[in-house]
């Protein structure tokens, strides 16, 4: 999959993260964040285990914000402009440095969201859960579905596919 990104592809992967993946955390964030904040707190005694789970989807709020905000404002835009063979861009050393960090925040994400899913034993809904924690559950199942997928295209096609691209153009101007 990582060979088949090309310099005409890279807009329109882009674009489709920041709108699928980016946009949906942004809203999706807010009000799930303070749903399970109400359930940890206010039926704490029926969900003690929400307590937790709140804990673990602050964590992943605070680490994908950054994380979006380092794609959308450098990764993105640097691997936007690799085939212009820009020198300001093309710093060999660069690149890959600035996409492992990112990768890192992605694995920290994912074993925090691992975390959830241990804690609601794999976002099981039982019977007697009240209606918000059942939309809370299958919310936080939801969640995570997305976020695999947006881990997914970003690490093993774009990024993989960037530094891929990076190592031909470096090859072509040697
Ligand atoms: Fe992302």
């Amino acid at each position: 999959m990582k060979n088949q990104l090309t310099y005409e592809s890279v807009p329109e992967l882009v674009d489709h993260i920041v709108e699928n993946h980016h946009n949906y955390i942004r809203n999706t964030i807010p009000h799930l964040l303070a749903e399970v904040y109400k359930l940890a707190i206010n039926h704490g005694d029926l969900y003690p285990f929400m307590k937790r789970v709140f804990i673990l989807f602050s964590q992943i709020k605070s680490v994908l914000e950054s994380n979006m905000t380092s794609e959308e404002n450098i990764v993105f835009p640097f691997i936007k402009v690799l085939e212009k063979n820009d020198d300001r861009y093309t710093d060999f050393k660069l690149l890959p440095l600035l996409i492992n960090q990112v990768k890192e925040e992605h694995e920290f994400t994912a074993i925090l969201m691992n975390k959830i899913r241990n804690a609601t034993n794999n976002y099981e809904i039982k019977a007697g859960y009240c209606m918000a924690m059942q939309l809370a559950i299958a919310s936080l199942k939801s969640f995570e579905c997305n976020l695999l997928i947006h881990i997914d295209l970003e690490n093993n096609i774009l990024f993989d596919g960037a530094i891929a691209m990076q190592s031909r153009l470096f090859k072509a101007s040697a």
